[in-house]
């Protein structure tokens, strides 16, 4: 379809006394309704329905938004940078299934759907692009730039990553030419050593230090001011690095962390230090690789200056699959006792995922993905117990940007059987990532243009509106490893993650949460 831009107004509005539009900002009253429950003497349950009266406060003014890619010449960063462009241009090309035209498949922002309710005349189901959700930013007007430890220009990294049609770079060729990343910072512990000879677009220096925050945060600025931007969003999609070590008195508080970059502590990363910078900034910072980016000081850091993060690790492809099919398995009450899952991947990510510490990084992220589904069900496991679950993967030059991804999935069936699903995904690693980078940056934007204000007789009344937390959990869909607010619980179950996102946005335009109950359709 046609490209829609800033300019649109309102797809719909909320008919309600709850919901109240001004020139600038739409203003609701909505009630949380959620149950507490109390256990009793005998090990029985109590459930209390409780209600909270919040004010949400969304400010209706879609700001000129520019996003910033670290490892902006990679296999994402040009992807994304193209599909951006061609999608601007409204750009078709040809190819040997014949034309092909520019979209936005993959994003849940822009390619899906959220059901608004019920047509009042036919009852039928009224679903609307969730991308008129909330007045959220186009990714069309997105500025992009971003900074590399190579120094090519885009249109020489979109040919050296190998996956768009030539029918489409070449007429995208002239303004990739012209976008070249930023020189960035390169501390080569961090990274796989067969990286090294990429690395020729450097910041001077090769650990941690305040120059090299101050070089970021002077880098956006300038990226705004030549954008006459109003925000920027900072997102990490360089090369994984490996975990840096958690010691106390580096990177355990704010402060802390703070001296260790002032010190050149040899265990802080370069994504910690654009964290820094970003939150130091004011830009939004999302992790899209595994490594442990947030550490404590970090996530400190974010909290005191009331800057937003979110991470860690795209959720793209086998993952994505792993936390629908492990829900929907357990949710069937199957008792799923193994996963192996096996990669081979042929791009730059392969690599230098080759090398032992930045594989384990990957290892991590891609391991703890069914805690949550597991332990939520106590009739198929007892305290503890685990689903056995491997992850290997292989660096296979020959397939480039082709990943595969084989899976089995086995499990216990009634009465001691058994059932064994295989999985084979083949796929364009950054034609998935790519559009995840997408919502990402739009999904955090429009955070940081919600606010809130609670009504309790139980001691959460706010007196003045607030932001949501600085640990985007909200963003979790996109992600394979969510970070969320320390102390609260992970969620990994693809449907409740997509639920959360689509039932606050509704929230803060006076909405009920979706329900599929269409009670209307039954009692009649
Ligand atoms: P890539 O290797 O093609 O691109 C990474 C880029 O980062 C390279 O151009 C490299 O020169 C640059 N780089 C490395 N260190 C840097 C630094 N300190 N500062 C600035 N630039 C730096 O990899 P690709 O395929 O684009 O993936 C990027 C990241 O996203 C990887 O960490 C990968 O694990 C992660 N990821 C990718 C997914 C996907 O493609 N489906 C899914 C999940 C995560």
């Amino acid at each position: 379809g046609a490209a829609t831009t800033s300019t649109n107004k309102d797809l719909f509005t909320v008919n309600s006394p709850n919901v109240v539009y001004t020139d600038n900002e739409i203003n609701t009253k909505y009630t949380y309704r959620t149950t507490l429950v109390n256990e009793t003497a005998d090990g029985k349950f109590e459930a209390i329905p409780k209600e909270v009266l919040y004010d949400f406060k969304v400010d209706r003014k879609i700001p000129k938004t520019g996003m910033m890619l670290v490892g902006w010449g990679g296999n994402n960063g040009t992807t994304v940078t193209a599909g951006i462009i061609a999608n601007r241009r409204g750009l078709s090309w040809d190819t040997r299934e014949g034309p092909r035209a520019a979209n936005y498949y993959g994003s849940v922002v822009m390619g899906s759907t959220m059901k608004l309710g019920t047509n009042a005349k036919t009852a039928k189901d009224v679903n609307i692009p969730f991308q008129n959700v909330l007045p959220m930013v186009h990714p069309n007007d997105l500025a992009i730039g971003g900074w590399d430890i190579s120094g090519m220009n885009l249109s020489a990294a979109m040919d050296r990553a190998g996956v768009l049609e030539p029918t489409l770079k070449a007429q995208i060729k002239k303004e990739m030419t012209e976008m070249v990343p930023l020189p960035s910072i390169y501390y080569p512990d961090f990274i796989a050593a067969n990286q090294e000879d990429r690395a020729d677009n450097l910041i001077p220096g090769s650990k941690a230090s305040l120059a090299h925050v101050e070089q970021i945060r002077k880098d956006i600025r300038d990226f705004k001011a030549k954008h006459g931007l109003d925000k920027v969003i900072v997102q990490w999609t360089a090369n994984t690095e490996r975990f840096a070590e958690l010691i106390e008195g580096v990177n355990d508080t704010a402060e802390n962390l703070m001296k260790a970059i002032e010190n050149g502590h040899e265990e802080v990363a370069p994504s910690t230090v654009f964290a820094v910078a970003s939150i130091l900034e004011g830009a939004p910072f999302i992790n899209g690789s595994p490594q442990n980016t947030f550490v404590p000081g970090a996530i400190q850091l974010a909290e005191q200056h009331n800057a937003f993060i979110g991470g860690d690790d795209f959720k793209s492809g086998q993952t994505k699959m792993k936390s629908a099919l492990v829900d929907f398995l357990i949710s069937a009450g199957i008792k799923l006792t193994s996963i192996a899952s096996y990669n081979h991947l042929g791009n730059n990510d392969g690599k230098n995922l080759s090398s032992h510490k930045q594989f384990r990084s990957k290892e991590i992220s891609k391991s703890n993905v069914v805690d949550d589904m597991v332990e939520a069900n106590s009739v198929l496991y007892a305290p503890g117990e685990h689903p056995d679950h491997t992850v290997v993967i292989k660096y296979m030059p020959a397939v480039g940007d082709n990943k595969r991804a084989l899976d089995e999935y086995y499990a216990e069936i009634f009465m001691g059987g058994h059932q064994t699903i295989s999985l084979f995904n083949v796929c364009e690693d950054s034609l998935l990532a790519s559009p995840l980078i997408i919502d990402l940056v739009i999904i955090a934007e429009m955070m940081t243009r919600i606010q809130w204000k609670a009504h309790s007789t139980d001691g959460a009344t706010t007196k003045d509106f607030g932001n949501f937390h600085s640990v985007l959990s909200i963003l979790s869909y996109m992600l394979k490893a969510p970070l969320t607010p320390p102390g609260t619980p992970v969620i990994n179950a693809l449907a409740k993650q997509r639920a959360a996102l689509t039932n606050i946005f509704r929230a803060c335009v006076g909405l009920e949460p979706e329900s599929d109950m269409t009670l209307e359709h039954k009692l009649f």
